[in-house]
């Protein structure tokens, strides 16, 4: 039987015309229908019609959103949720005034994450990472990245991307897996990273590509991490065994990563905060998604990254929480949502196509979901208002009231 998502004041369909992604002004249209509903079958969106063109409600099973406001299914396209621990200390450290960078350097931050993630069960961890998946859901996520990058040896590395297979086995969303064993150097490699290296690209990466247990392989350009050339010689490798590439760079130093993310095809560069001016023109109307994370800045009160300089530019832009208990302990994609209207002057169209049509681009998967189109998966973020700026007005509240995937609720308040 069809079913018919009823009766919403306003849709914001995003869709981009079937290019997949929206740049520039185009960022400015949500696609807003108002008083419209969505015929689905077989979980795939059939049609969107007008409220008051529905002449016989006995054809179709009603899920009712009247009054309501419906978006795309949110699509969080980088998070490292896979992790156990508590960094609470270094979060008083650097209330204190010492720097994310001086706590890395001192063996704390990720590498503490490590020691916590080697010492938990799989079981135990994907516990963990259900609370966390959960809360999610809440906010009308339908679509979520998770990443390694916290065992940082073949064991372990395998352990979490085994975890984050239990949660897609779980869960009706999509989980994108996301190998990110080059997140940093582990103790026992510190004085030989020649030795880390061959062992991501001769054990990891075989591995995971022959089990199917990651869609991207990602790294961590910096000064505390790797090299641009570490970078070269792991996403020549990946991309030989098929997997996708995305880049963590440009957060505290510009050292080559916007380069060699080009060079491979990346899907993505990530962070940007310290992107210059080079940088950006280098990025311009490439098809590679700068995916921005505005929570994080916040939350290590770093600066944030151009996303003004980069729309203008004809980057695309993405938004996500880059939640991890380090750099943006902040489970929550609406209040980045939020933060990135009060501190980075975007326009709350501009910030709800980054978080859907965008974010689905960046994961290579705008073509199945991130917008309300005929033919596209029936996900939905259905909120409670019945105007879609109340999202980002209604700063640190979820106003998300269903959340539907592939035409099921999964989740209502
Ligand atoms: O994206 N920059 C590197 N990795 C994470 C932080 C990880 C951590 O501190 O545990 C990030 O910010
Ligand atoms: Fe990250």
């Amino acid at each position: 039987m069809k079913k018919l998502l009823f009766g919403a004041n306003q849709i914001l369909t995003c869709e981009s015309k079937s290019k997949g992604y929206k740049t520039g002004s185009e960022l400015k249209d949500v696609g807003l229908l108002s008083s419209h509903s969505i015929v689905i079958e077989d979980g795939f969106i059939k049609d969107i019609i007008p409220n008051n063109s529905i002449k016989d409600f006995s054809d179709y099973e009603i899920i009712d959103v009247s009054g309501k406001i419906v978006l795309p299914g949110l699509i969080e396209c980088h998070t490292h949720l896979a992790f156990a621990g508590n960094r609470s200390d270094e979060f008083k450290m650097k209330l204190d005034g010492v720097s994310y960078e001086e706590i890395a350097l001192k063996g704390g931050g990720i590498l503490k994450t490590v020691d916590s993630v080697r010492n938990i069960s799989v079981t135990d961890l994907f516990s963990l990472m259900k609370l966390r998946v959960n809360e999610f859901i809440s906010q009308g996520v339908t679509s979520l990245e998770i990443k390694s990058g916290y065992g940082l040896n073949f064991e372990n590395e395998i352990k979490q991307l085994h975890a984050i297979k239990l949660i897609d086995e779980t869960y009706p969303i999509d989980i994108i897996p996301t190998f990110l064993g080059a997140h940093t150097y582990p103790n026992e490699f510190k004085s030989n990273h020649t030795a880390y290296i061959d062992e991501i690209i001769e054990r990891m990466i075989p591995y995971i590509s022959k089990n199917k247990l990651a869609v991207f392989c990602d790294a961590f350009c910096e000064k505390t991490a790797f090299t641009a050339d570490e970078v070269d010689t792991i996403f020549n490798v990946a991309q030989q065994y098929g997997l996708k590439l995305r880049l963590h760079t440009d957060q505290f130093n510009a050292i080559g990563g916007i380069d060699v993310a080009l060079k491979y095809n990346s899907a993505t560069v990530d962070h940007l905060e310290v992107i210059d001016d080079d940088g950006i023109n280098k990025l311009s109307g490439k098809e590679i998604v700068s995916v921005l994370f505005p929570g994080m800045s916040f939350f290590l009160n770093h600066q944030y990254a151009p996303a003004r300089k980069l729309i203008d530019s004809n980057c695309i832009v993405a938004l996500s929480t880059d939640y991890n208990p380090g750099s943006s302990n902040i489970l929550n994609l609406h209040l980045v949502m939020q933060i990135a209207a009060l501190k980075m002057k975007m326009s709350i169209e501009e910030i709800i196509n980054s978080v859907t049509i965008n974010a689905a681009k960046a994961l290579l998967i705008s073509d199945k979901v991130g917008s309300i189109e005929i033919g596209k998966q029936a996900d939905f973020a259905v909120f409670d208002t019945d105007n879609y700026a109340d999202i980002i007005y209604n700063v640190g509240r979820n106003l998300n009231c269903m959340t539907i995937k592939n035409g099921f609720v999964i989740y209502s308040s």
